[in-house]
């Protein structure tokens, strides 16, 4: 399925061969084309290919059709998120940080114009532990015995960022932290 549903992107830096792909470009309503890259980072997380370089060849690949580029980089550790930032900036609109499930309060425009957050943090129920049932967690924590982890229910909110991008350079004008509650 993932090979074939054209809205699913995976991580661009899996090994060749697996399923689906890492980047694509999407029409927006407005009928604006917008390249998506979604990439995993490595620190602490499994040995992956390189997401510094594979991204910077998807957005150099993405930028033929389109100047709007959306880095959606999925990773633990802050230092590769905000590298990767550094990396890229002036060749991609804008660097979402996702997977610690937390918001940090780091949204800027870098110096070339990307707009950039180490993690937008989650939509789901924050009265729990990065999206699962509490007292399952603890458990967890407290007997180091495997526990399946619910999904908690409750107090949930909508965390993103809303960018606002200049389609004709491509350059991020704003970034603003989203944390709604629904
Ligand atoms: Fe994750």
């Amino acid at each position: 399925m993932i090979n074939q549903e054209e809205r699913i992107l995976r991580p661009l830096n899996f090994p060749s061969g697996a399923p689906g792909r890492g980047a694509s470009v999407f029409k927006a309503k407005n009928g604006i084309k917008v390249g998506v890259i979604n990439a995993n980072g490595r620190v602490f997380m499994e040995a992956l290919e390189c997401p510094f370089k594979t991204v910077l060849k998807a957005a150099e690949e993405l930028a033929k059709e389109t100047k709007i580029i959306i880095v959606d980089i999925h990773a633990e550790a802050t230092s590769e998120k905000i590298a990767l930032g550094w990396y890229l900036d002036g060749k991609v609109s804008a660097i979402l940080g996702t997977h610690t499930h937390i918001q940090t309060a780091d949204e800027k425009i870098l110096p070339q114009g990307t707009a950039y957050i180490t993690d937008v943090g989650m939509t789901g129920p924050y009265d729990s532990v990065i999206g699962r049932r509490v007292e399952d967690v603890l458990t967890r924590f407290l007997s180091s015995i495997p526990v399946r982890f619910e999904v908690a229910e409750g107090n949930v909110q909508l965390h993103g960022a809303l960018v606002e991008i200049d389609e004709a350079t491509g350059k991020a004008r704003s970034i603003l932290r989203i944390q709604k509650k629904i």
